[in-house]
């Protein structure tokens, strides 16, 4: 299929073009390339060779109308947005710019063109803080920061281009990604506030403070849980979700989590195995807006798509100690 991706050289959006391109389909990543670098787009190239890049920025209409024009795709898998919650909560202006309206620009443009098959990338983040564990797709939607509404109200756009337009779009709210492709793409968040890959850091920085956030939260261990799903297993979903589309019309919803939590303690265990290397941190308040639990229920996804995840916490976290190894120490700056 030809197929557009949207963020492409983010971390998810490398990850499923990276498997994309190797399962045979025609890609054009889209990026503003002022974030991420291209070295991720450089490290797919290196494996499966050249595709299409189109620099553009979605929040500039003409800009993307005029590097999309005439081009038609058989589906276009939409990553490109601003991620940091913690950002969005003191710039939620420039979350609604970046995120809703260059959303919709797209969409627009999509429609002008004639494609009619989206897959999006939304968030657990809609959830909020849940009213109980596992999280179902019906769940009440609690959007408690602006990076979560920006992610809930583009899959409301999307809801009214299917009604409206016969657009067949999902969204797919992932859970908590991590791990990397064998060391050779994975993620650089900046500045890089997730607990994986901080906790890794600190065994390759002797003097990062590493914390962990609340330890009297209602779990068994006091941690918080969560649902780490491998970046790898995040991407095969998406091409699952671009097959499904082929078939089925409509909006949607679907999970992407393994369906099992996993607690900080439990994380910091399995490091500790993994790498073979005692972690040091210390125990501090908790931050604020957490959760105490966030774990998938993956019925509909298991169901509807035959879609599973095949990866469990200790490959995660191998494949993401290989990546953080590689990766520059400036992003913890
Ligand atoms: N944590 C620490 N120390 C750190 C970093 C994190 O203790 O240095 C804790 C957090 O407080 C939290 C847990 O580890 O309790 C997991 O934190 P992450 O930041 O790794 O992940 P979150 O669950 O907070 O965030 C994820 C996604 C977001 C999404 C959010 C809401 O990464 O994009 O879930 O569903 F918005």
């Amino acid at each position: 299929m030809n197929i557009l991706v949207t963020g492409g050289s983010g971390y998810i959006g490398s990850h499923t073009t990276l498997l994309l391109l190797k399962e045979g389909h025609d890609v054009t990543v889209l990026d503003h390339f002022q974030k991420d670098k291209t070295e991720q787009l450089d490290a797919i190239k290196d494996e499966v060779g050249e595709f299409e890049i189109i620099s553009a920025e979605l929040k500039n209409l003409k800009d993307i109308k005029s590097k999309l024009k005439r081009k038609k795709f058989d589906a276009v898998i939409h990553f490109a947005a601003y991620i940091e919650v913690g950002i969005s909560t003191k710039e939620p202006v420039k979350f609604i710019q970046n995120n809703v309206v260059g959303s919709q620009n797209l969409f627009s443009v999509l429609l002008e063109n004639g494609t009619k098959n989206i897959v999006f990338s939304s968030s657990a983040a809609v959830y909020g803080t849940p009213d109980s564990v596992p999280i179902k797709e019906d769940a009440p939607i609690k959007t408690e920061n602006p990076y979560a509404y920006t992610k809930y109200i583009i899959e409301e756009i999307l809801r009214c281009y299917s009604e409206f337009y016969g657009v067949n779009a999902l969204a797919l709210r992932y859970f908590n990604p991590s791990g990397s492709y064998n060391g050779v793409l994975g993620e650089r968040h900046q500045p890089e506030t997730h607990l994986i890959p901080r906790l890794l850091h600190s065994l390759i920085a002797g003097d990062f403070e590493m914390q962990i956030f609340g330890t009297d939260y209602d779990t068994p261990d006091g941690t918080t849980v969560r649902d780490y799903i491998h970046v790898l297993d995040l991407a095969e979903a998406h091409v699952k979700s671009i097959e499904y589309l082929e078939q089925n019309n409509g909006f949607d919803v679907f999970n992407v989590g393994t369906g099992k939590g996993a607690s900080i303690r439990e994380v910091i265990d399995t490091i500790e195995k993994v790498t073979g290397k005692k972690l040091k941190y210390s125990e501090s308040g908790r931050r604020e807006g957490d959760s105490a639990r966030l774990v998938a229920d993956t019925a509909k996804i298991n169901k509807l798509m035959g879609w599973k995840s095949k990866y469990l916490l200790e490959d995660i976290l191998e494949s993401a100690w290989k990546w953080e190894q590689k990766r520059p120490i400036s992003d913890y700056n």
